[in-house]
């Protein structure tokens, strides 16, 4: 779709896709060649993406595979600085880029001490880099950090391009999130995406299917006259993305977002009577459907709901009962879905799992060879890697794995890095010089480190996981 103003000022429409994981953080657009031709543009040149608001990015050629879908694929903080969101679609036009005289940017939620040297550090990142009034921009810094800032002043105003000859401050007074992503309230409250989530895809697209049709078309199933999917069960060893996934959930869906933990609400359970238990449950239900669509997310739910013969109090029961019959009751009411998450699907009360109730059930599994260098990539996203490492390499060298093996994995060749480093870095400054910092490389010697020491963890982790399966094998029927 586009409208026709004047030549070189054409509008095409694109459905926006989430971007390659490589592509993260590059500022960049990924478009095909039909619409480049349209648009009069070529790879580099600087487009204005319109969704909700108006941003910038880089034009870059689309993959062969998505030429002529009609699609265009941009990152979390594009998609963050347009407004917009997967499946929705977006203006884009060609725009002339000055170069920035001035600007000015804000740290969001932390303090940066006005320092010239790290304003020529961010800087010389940003070389090259278009921008606009209100957008928000990752600098990474050293390893695995990130500040977030907002451009607070910019001149000349519209779209600007950051050169060696800009004037670039950074504003000594930091912004607090709050104010400034406040449309996240009532949502997760982090920032974790789906493309922070390696492998999964099946699965990722699974929940999407779930969630999203039925929240954002109810019509659709009004119209056949079936009932969506209420409830979803997330189960699965530890440490392999559960509660990461569903975070991503949170933050990519449009729906209102309520998380409770089961362990959590369980420990407390004793300070508090059985009914005041109850009574909170049911008004989290409640809430849910007043401010439907809504997703109420409910981790570690063995804890609040294990089978009821292994349960010898009354009142435990009774708070199991009450979830199963609010799990029945909200149904045809809200628009409310509810997804549980465990990894002891085995101790889960069997009644939970009938129709109605949870009743689909996504295993999530320790990551294959491709997901595990997925994983890798995620978590070496920032870190400065020495060219001989190979995240193949890596890869094949952690079967057994879960992400959380493969994240500390990570930190710990971060560190041993670091303490290699640390030699030279003078510690009594309060700033850490940025040029000793861009000189740090992860090896594959820290690599190997971090993988040794947790293959050990894993080894004790088996022997104990494989003494408890030998004592559920014996006493449950599941
Ligand atoms: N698929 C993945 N992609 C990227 N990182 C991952 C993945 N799986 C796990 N991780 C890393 O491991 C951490 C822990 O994972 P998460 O909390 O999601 O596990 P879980 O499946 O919920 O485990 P548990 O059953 O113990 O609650 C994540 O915060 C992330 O850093
Ligand atoms: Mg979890």
């Amino acid at each position: 779709m586009r409208d026709q103003n004047n030549k070189g000022n054409i509008d095409v429409i694109l459905l926006v896709q989430k971007a390659k994981k490589i592509d993260i953080g590059r500022n960049i657009a990924r478009i095909d060649q039909e619409t480049m031709d349209k648009l009069n543009i070529q790879t580099g040149d600087v487009i204005a993406l319109s969704g909700k608001k108006e941003s910038v990015g880089i034009a870059w050629p689309s993959y062969p595979q998505d030429s002529g879908l009609g699609i265009i694929r941009i990152d979390s903080r594009l998609k963050k600085n347009t407004g917009a969101s997967i499946d929705e679609t977006i203006q884009i036009r060609k725009v002339n880029a000055h170069p920035a005289q001035n600007i000015v940017l804000a740290p969001i939620s932390v303090k940066i001490k006005s320092n010239p040297r790290f304003e020529t550090f961010v800087k010389r990142k940003l070389n090259n880099y278009p921008v606009t009034l209100d957008d928000l921009i990752l600098i990474s810094i050293g390893i695995s950090r990130e500040i977030t800032f907002k451009v607070i002043s910019i001149r000349p105003s519209g779209v600007c391009m950051i050169k060696p000859e800009t004037t670039l401050h950074i504003s000594e007074t930091a912004l607090h999130i709050s104010e400034h992503i406040a449309e996240d309230e009532g949502r997760g409250a982090d920032n974790v995406k789906y493309e922070d989530v390696g492998g999964l895809h099946k699965e990722i697209k699974e929940i999407r299917e779930i969630i999203d049709l039925p929240l954002k078309h109810p019509s659709l199933f009004n119209k056949l006259g079936i009932t969506p999917q209420r409830g979803i069960l997330l189960s699965g060893p530890p440490g392999c993305g559960k509660t990461l996934l569903a975070r991503a959930v949170a933050n990519e869906s449009e729906a209102y977002f309520i998380s409770i933990n089961g362990s959590e609400i369980m420990s407390k359970f004793y300070g508090e009577s059985e009914k005041k238990l109850r009574k909170k449950l049911r008004k989290i239900f409640v809430d849910a459907e007043k401010k439907s669509p809504s997703i109420i997310f409910i981790d570690e739910i063995d804890a609040i709901a294990p089978k009821r013969e292994s349960i010898t109090g009354g009142a435990e029961r009774r708070v199991v009962a009450q979830l199963l019959t609010l799990m029945n009751g909200f149904k045809r009411r809200g628009r409310v879905i509810v997804i549980g998450l465990t990894n002891k699907l085995e101790l889960l009360e069997a009644a939970l799992l009938s129709p109605g109730r949870f009743d689909r059930i996504i295993e999530i599994k320790l990551p294959i060879e491709k997901s595990r260098e997925e994983i890798f990539g995620i978590h070496t996203r920032d870190m400065p890697l020495e060219i001989s490492v190979s995240i193949q390499e890596l890869a094949k060298s952690t079967q057994n794995f879960s992400g959380a093996d493969i994240s500390a994995v990570c930190k710990e060749a971060a560190m041993s890095a670091m303490n290699r480093l640390l030699l030279e870095i003078d510690l009594d400054s309060e700033d850490i010089d940025s040029e000793l910092l861009e000189q740090i490389e992860v090896n594959v010697n820290d690599f190997n480190q971090g993988i040794r020491k947790i293959s050990r963890n894993i080894k004790i982790r088996e022997k104990l996981i494989g003494k408890n399966k030998i004592k559920d094998n014996n006493n449950s029927k599941v």
